[in-house]
């Protein structure tokens, strides 16, 4: 069985103090929970005090982009093995935001997922389609895309790891949510691909996550759905009370 993850991303938000506010309540709210897994991907400059802060707290911290160099002349960038440094076990990539706005392709991503594994972290790439592609019928085309694509070169060893994120791009900050059937429908196609590319019991394994206007009161149905494994959650995930209790999901 998988384990569900719920994963916040708090995206360009929270100076360090309040990253380690808001870090250190949520250890508090969701204490003791052993059957879900939680993660929390603060902006890079937070993430070394925030996971001084969580040790031994049964968060893990990620952060929520990568470079595939190591080290060397690529000015401004960040790299696996130094997101480890900061304590980081998991790295989102292939945001929407990211492949929207500065331009990320879907080389780039692959890249990105196989350096984030070589180095150890657990890869959480996300994956959807915007509103004009799902209007023409293509979500299914685009997501097969993506998914063959970053993980083009992982083994099937490694891919047990990875984590996969499905957001479709219009419901992501809209409040609009893919319905729980319409969530799975791509989830299971998703599935579908894996089983294709690594097997049945490797697809069994990897876990993917629905994101885009996750909230209190959807998340339970969500979470009802047979191939919905967990959660990555923008705008509820900045406040301890929403976030805990999308932790705290019951599955409906
Ligand atoms: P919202 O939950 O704010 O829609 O953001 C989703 C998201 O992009 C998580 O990565």
């Amino acid at each position: 069985m998988r384990t569900p993850l719920m994963a916040g991303n708090w995206k360009l938000n929270l100076t360090i103090d309040e990253a380690v506010g808001l870090a250190t309540a949520l250890a508090g709210q969701t204490a003791g929970l052993t059957d879900r897994e939680v993660m929390i991907a603060p902006v890079f400059t937070a993430l070394a005090p925030v996971g001084k802060a969580l040790e031994g707290r049964g968060i893990y911290l990620g952060a929520q982009d990568v470079y595939w160099e190591s080290s060397g002349a690529w000015t401004g960038e960040v790299s696996a093995p130094l997101l480890k440094d900061a304590g980081c076990s998991h790295v989102i990539v292939g945001h929407s935001e990211r492949r929207q706005h500065f331009g990320e392709t879907d080389e780039d991503v692959n890249r990105k997922a196989r350096a984030a594994i070589k180095a150890g972290l657990l890869p959480v790439i996300c994956v959807g389609e915007t509103l004009e592609e799902r209007e023409a019928g293509r979500e299914r085309d685009v997501v097969h895309r993506m998914v063959k694509s970053a993980l083009e070169g992982v083994s099937p060893e490694d891919a047990s790891s990875v984590i996969l994120a499905y957001e479709p791009v219009w419901a992501i900050g809209t409040g609009k949510t893919a319905s729980p059937d319409q969530a799975d429908e791509i989830h299971g196609y998703i599935r579908g691909l894996l089983s294709g590319s690594f097997g049945d019991i490797v697809a069994d394994r990897i876990r993917i996550l629905y994101g885009g206007s996750v909230k209190p009161d959807n998340v339970d149905e969500l979470m009802g759905k047979p191939h919905i494994d967990g959660a990555l959650v923008g705008g509820a995930s900045l406040e301890v009370d929403s976030f805990s209790r999308i932790v705290r999901f019951e599955k409906g």
